[in-house]
């Protein structure tokens, strides 16, 4: 089973990043997380762009979905919705259709006590108009500094709160090959 895992963040010492690092530690064979290298190498989403020559990486970018079985997207808040860059990667996303039906499940990392919420309901919705099966399970880490050390996290119920959201979202992924014999 794959999992691809988008980061909405670019910043070098990212708490969102350091959650996604985590989520790859705890994911052990048949699993496998693949985490998608840096969203920042999308350039702005321009129709004229997409219709005459898609730039080769939103081409991978749209193949990595489609071969993944589920996502998993880790996301900070930025003034009150998500990140620019995940959003511009969204756009790159709705002409190819491969997010339609994928399982996709939802964290949001904030120095805020309110951890992130508004960006997982912006992505929530955006996702679900997509066509996106977003799990209703989701994590919000709220005054993620406290939580984070060597760029992995290390807070122990948010770290068990993680383990559960893969485990979740691996069932919903199984469940949609159920009967094609793919996972066991
Ligand atoms: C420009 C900017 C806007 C922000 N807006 C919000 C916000 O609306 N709500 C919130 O909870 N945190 C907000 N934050 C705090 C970020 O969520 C916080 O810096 C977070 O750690 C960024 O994620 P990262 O560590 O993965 O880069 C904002 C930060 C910046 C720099």
């Amino acid at each position: 089973m794959k999992i691809l895992g988008l980061c909405g963040s670019l910043r070098s010492g990212s708490f969102n990043a350091s959650v996604l690092r985590t989520a790859v530690d705890l994911t052990v064979a048949p699993r496998e997380l693949v985490v998608w290298p840096d969203l920042g190498r999308l350039p702005f989403f321009n129709a004229d762009v997409e219709e005459t020559a898609l730039p080769d990486v939103a081409a991978e970018l749209r193949s990595a979905v489609g071969a993944s079985d589920g996502l998993l997207i880790v996301s900070p808040e930025y003034a009150h919705g998500t990140s620019g860059v995940l959003k511009n990667a969204l756009e790159w996303l709705v002409g190819g259709g491969e997010i339609a039906a994928k399982p996709v499940a939802l964290v949001s990392a904030s120095t805020a006590i309110t951890g992130g919420d508004n960006a997982r309901a912006w992505l929530s919705q955006t996702l679900t108009v997509m066509g996106a099966r977003v799990i209703p399970q989701d994590l919000r880490i709220p005054q993620v500094v406290r939580k984070v050390a060597d760029g992995r996290l290390t807070d122990e119920p948010t770290v068990a709160a993680l383990r559960a959201l893969l485990d979740d979202l691996a069932d919903v992924a199984a469940e949609a090959h159920e009967g094609d014999g793919t996972f066991a």
